[in-house]
């Protein structure tokens, strides 16, 4: 199945000389949508999940005078300044009362996605399978696909808020299996699971002696209080879990490249030498940002949550004025990501979204990019942030006014 909106929009790809593992993968339709949308004078950017939400006045200021300090010009240490290996272990005992070992059990990594391309390169042989739990994110498909790994989508439950079938997960496991990856909340679909459904994903994956590979960038951010639970809050599992969490999101700081592995120090260790391969270190100044973000007031975080919260509801009221062109079930409950059915006349996703871009200068994500169950979605950021054009609210109902002139023909 196509995935990629280059490839559709015509650009060209040498397969002459150029390896499999690069010609078998491609970069997330949504950069994709985000390259395309670079030509779009005014666009309406619900593509890429950025926070409208601008970064913490106190984290920028630790920024500029890291800048003008001694130490960011030059790499930290492999592993990330010792001070924000203990930010990253505050914040976990203060969210979860769990603790880590900041000498050997914690990574700063560029982001939460240098974080899991490593994981999967550390823990994937070619021909070994790995779990996705479908819809996914994108970047896992190519993560997995680069590692030489065979994803396997599980389907979820969309009529039921995309929950999980652990019935159809235990199905898919074989011989072959070697991990599962767990995005919680869902990029894309805004599900959060239960204690329960992790507890049991963790169950499975210890019977068959599976890696969890946990995506939790957005554990900080589930609606109407809907309780979080950690995968790092089973002691049991550790010594099958790669835990990995950013700064992106929580603290608005996409641009600032933060992100963290935890696991235990035997796997670290192996994630070190990809780490070291790939990165050397994370980005000097920002890791000092990211010391004053956990150490600072969290106030930016309660507020950011509380305006998530507002435009979530706000794109569903938008969203429920015009079933003619999108169909959702439920609400999303966490991260800020809805993926409604496309209810128009359409041939696929990548057209949908081309359609609705050249339209309107609206700038989506087809839903084929998060699995095959993704196809006939598309995918919208209610995160209100854009590099250009309306933010926020303005964004979402700018983008809506748009949406509604044009969809007026299939009424
Ligand atoms: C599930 C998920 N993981 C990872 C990332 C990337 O995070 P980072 O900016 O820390 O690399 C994103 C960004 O949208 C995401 O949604």
């Amino acid at each position: 199945m196509n995935r990629s909106v280059l490839k559709t929009a015509g650009h060209s790809f040498r397969s002459k000389n150029m390896s499999k593992r690069v010609q078998n993968i491609t970069v997330s339709a949504i950069k994709e949508m985000m390259l395309l949308a670079s030509d779009i004078e005014e666009p309406f950017l619900l593509a890429q999940g950025i926070p409208a939400e601008d970064t913490p006045d106190h984290v920028k200021k630790a920024i500029i005078e890291a800048v003008n300090g001694p130490h960011a010009s030059k790499y930290s240490i492999l592993s990330g300044l010792k001070e924000c290996r203990q930010a990253v272990a505050t914040r976990y005992k203060r969210k979860y009362d769990v603790n880590f070992d900041v000498n050997t059990e914690i990574g700063i990594t560029a982001g939460a996605m240098e974080a899991c391309m490593i994981s999967c390169l550390a823990t994937i042989n070619p021909g070994d399978e790995v779990i996705l739990i479908a819809p996914c994110f994108s970047s896992h498909i190519e993560q997995v696909l680069t590692s030489g790994g065979i994803p396997v989508f599980v389907d979820t439950d969309e009529k039921n808020g995309w929950c999980l079938d652990m019935n159809k997960i235990k199905k898919a496991i074989t011989k072959k299996t070697k991990a599962i990856i767990v995005t919680n909340p869902s990029n894309p679909s805004g599900a959060v699971y239960s204690e329960s459904e992790i507890r049991e994903l963790a169950k499975i994956a210890l019977k068959h002696d599976l890696f969890i590979i946990a995506d939790e960038t957005y554990d900080f951010l589930t609606y109407n209080k809907i309780p979080f639970f950690s995968f790092c809050q089973i002691p049991e599992l550790k010594k099958n879990l790669i835990l990995i969490g950013s700064s992106s999101k929580e603290y608005s700081m996409t641009g600032y490249r933060i992100g963290w592995m935890i696991c235990e120090n035997d796997i670290l260790n192996q994630l070190f030498k990809l780490h070291d391969a790939t990165t050397v270190c994370a980005c000097v100044a920002s890791q000092f940002g990211f010391i004053a973000a956990v150490n600072g007031p969290q106030d930016s975080v309660i507020e950011l949550v509380k305006n998530m919260e507002e435009r979530r509801d706000l794109i569903c009221k938008r969203l429920d004025k015009v079933p003619h062109l999108f169909k959702y079930y439920k609400k999303p409950q966490g991260a800020y990501y809805i993926l409604p059915e496309i209810a128009f006349p359409h041939k696929d996703s990548i057209q949908a979204a081309f359609e609705i871009q050249k339209a309107t200068s609206v700038v989506t994500v087809p839903g084929v990019a998060f699995s095959p169950m993704g196809e006939h979605h598309i995918r919208m950021s209610f995160g209100g942030g854009a590099v250009r054009g309306p933010k926020g609210k303005d964004l979402i109902n700018q983008a809506f006014d748009k949406l509604e002139e044009w969809g007026k023909k299939y009424i």
